[in-house]
């Protein structure tokens, strides 16, 4: 690596903004380099804390940013989907847990568990199948209107919960936060 490419991968490691559009992954099915999980560069690694300009979201669309090396998922929800989300019957999730870093680990999968506000408005995730490691397609995709993962067949409801397929747990929601209503901060 030059100079040059680490000065401007530290200079990028303490603001990253990502902006509607220019972070979006597209949409399709993409075995992200399970390279980048094991092994990740030294600017990858010290990009532990990103803020995301969240103010171009509209309701009923998806951003998706790369953070850490694995893309996240920063969805504002419709009304419809938070209906959904919340009119699960728990007994029916396979992965009863939250799986959100920013509560309590034996909290119950509820969708008021893993939402990051209490609207339900705003649902953050890590974007990686919790398979084995594919990126799922958005946007109301799969039989329960949230996302698929095409490698092996993975379904996700409206919160981001497996609910049938292979995958073992629900989208996992990494530590995140709001600063002000046009940013969010993750890590
Ligand atoms: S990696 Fe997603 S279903 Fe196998």
């Amino acid at each position: 690596m030059s100079h040059a490419d680490e000065h401007e991968g530290t200079r990028r490691d303490f603001l990253y903004y990502a902006t509607a559009g220019a972070g979006t992954v597209a949409t399709g099915a993409a075995v992200w380099p399970l390279v980048n999980q094991m092994n990740p560069s030294a600017d990858v690694l010290a990009m532990s804390s990103i803020r995301v300009d969240i103010s171009g979201v509209e309701p009923g669309t998806q951003l998706t940013v790369k953070w850490r090396g694995k893309p996240v998922f920063i969805r504002r929800r419709t009304e419809d989907e938070i209906s959904a989300a919340r009119a699960v019957d728990l007994a029916d999730l396979p992965d009863d847990k939250s799986r959100n870093a920013n509560g309590d680990a034996s909290a119950s999968a509820a969708d008021e568990n893993r939402a990051m506000d209490e609207s339900g408005e705003w649902l953050v995730m890590m974007g990686v199948c919790t398979h084995l490691g594919c990126v799922p397609i958005g946007d109301g995709s799969g039989d329960f209107g949230g996302w698929f993962c095409p490698c092996h067949g993975s379904h996700y409801d409206t919160s981001g919960r497996i609910r049938k397929g292979p995958a073992p747990e629900n989208l996992p929601v990494p530590t995140a936060q709001f600063d002000g209503e046009d940013t969010l901060i993750l890590g």
